[in-house]
């Protein structure tokens, strides 16, 4: 019977045991965390993902300081107001919501936040961490959605010593630091992208598949390996006829349907990966939060 796994009860254990330690640390220091949540213009998807983050670290005690400026704003004032950020007391976490609108380099953005503050793991800093730290490093403050494709992975309980891992997509912010997570947990890791050649004879051979290009349903069941464990990171927006009716969908990289027959665990489009990137959001603020009581 293939598994779906569930990544919203799985998130929201992780939000459970988020909100004890919280509630546990304001009893103690009489201070909760701080997500500073900065979005830069109003694309649609962003404001989705800033609204449930938002709502997430709130329920959790997480205090957000809300910075929604407009699209016109210029490169230097953003990186102003991450130096203030930076220096603000009250801030364990900076969040700034990409993309950027195109006249702002998004790197040079990321380079500007405090390292300690970064809470999506995107700061050169934090991802020379992640490629050379030990496994079980607790300070490390890594990219979200690949963190919670790891915590996944570990509910399923299964050795992934040895396993073939195949990334199908290379981003920053998922494929690469995926490979890496993966890499630490000692599978055989290959990174695959647009340029790959024989893309479906590559992914028939993984234990592990994770799906990150960003293209609905694109891989497909004759793709997967018997028994494979699937992670499908893809979120897009499609039009599908449902009774004879233009209906709006979201659906994931992989078809869904189709994987199911073959995999032994798959995660679905919504309620997988999403909900656990917002989660791991809020533990990475909350370790920033940790890592500054101590000084
Ligand atoms: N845009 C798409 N995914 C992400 C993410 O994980 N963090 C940020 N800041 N922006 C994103």
């Amino acid at each position: 019977m293939t598994k779906v796994i569930d990544g919203i009860n799985i998130s929201q254990n992780l939000k459970d045991n988020l909100k004890k330690e919280i509630s546990f640390l304001q009893s103690k220091h009489n201070k909760v965390p701080g997500l500073a949540v900065v979005q830069v213009g109003d694309v649609a998807a962003s404001s989705v993902y800033v609204k449930a983050k938002t709502k997430s670290a709130l329920e959790v005690g997480i205090e957000v300081i809300d910075h929604h400026l407009n699209s016109e704003t210029n490169q230097n004032d953003l990186i102003k107001l991450i130096y203030k950020l930076n220096h603000q007391q009250n801030v364990n976490g900076i969040l700034v919501q990409l993309p950027l609108p195109d006249h702002i380099n998004e790197q040079v953005i990321l380079d500007s936040i405090d390292p300690e503050k970064d809470a999506d793991g995107f700061h050169p800093l934090n991802v020379g961490k992640l490629s050379i730290s030990s496994k079980n490093d607790e300070n490390l403050l890594l990219p979200c959605t690949p963190f919670g494709c790891l915590l996944m992975l570990k509910e399923l309980n299964v050795n992934l010593e040895g396993k073939n891992a195949v990334i199908v997509g290379r981003s920053n912010i998922v494929g690469k630091p995926m490979a890496q997570l993966l890499l630490k947990e000692s599978c055989t890791v290959t990174i695959a992208h647009s340029k790959t050649t024989e893309l479906k004879k590559l992914c028939m051979s993984a234990d592990i598949l994770v799906a990150a290009i960003g293209k609905p349903e694109f891989i497909k069941g004759d793709w997967i390996k018997k028994n494979a464990i699937v992670i499908d990171v893809g979120i897009n927006r499609v039009q599908k006829e449902i009774n004879g009716e233009l209906k709006n969908k979201l659906v994931g990289d992989i078809d869904f349907e189709e994987v199911k027959i073959k995999a032994s665990a798959v995660t679905p489009v919504p309620g997988g990966v999403g909900p656990m990137t917002i989660a791991c959001l809020l533990k990475n603020t909350t370790t920033s939060f940790k890592k500054n009581l101590l000084k």
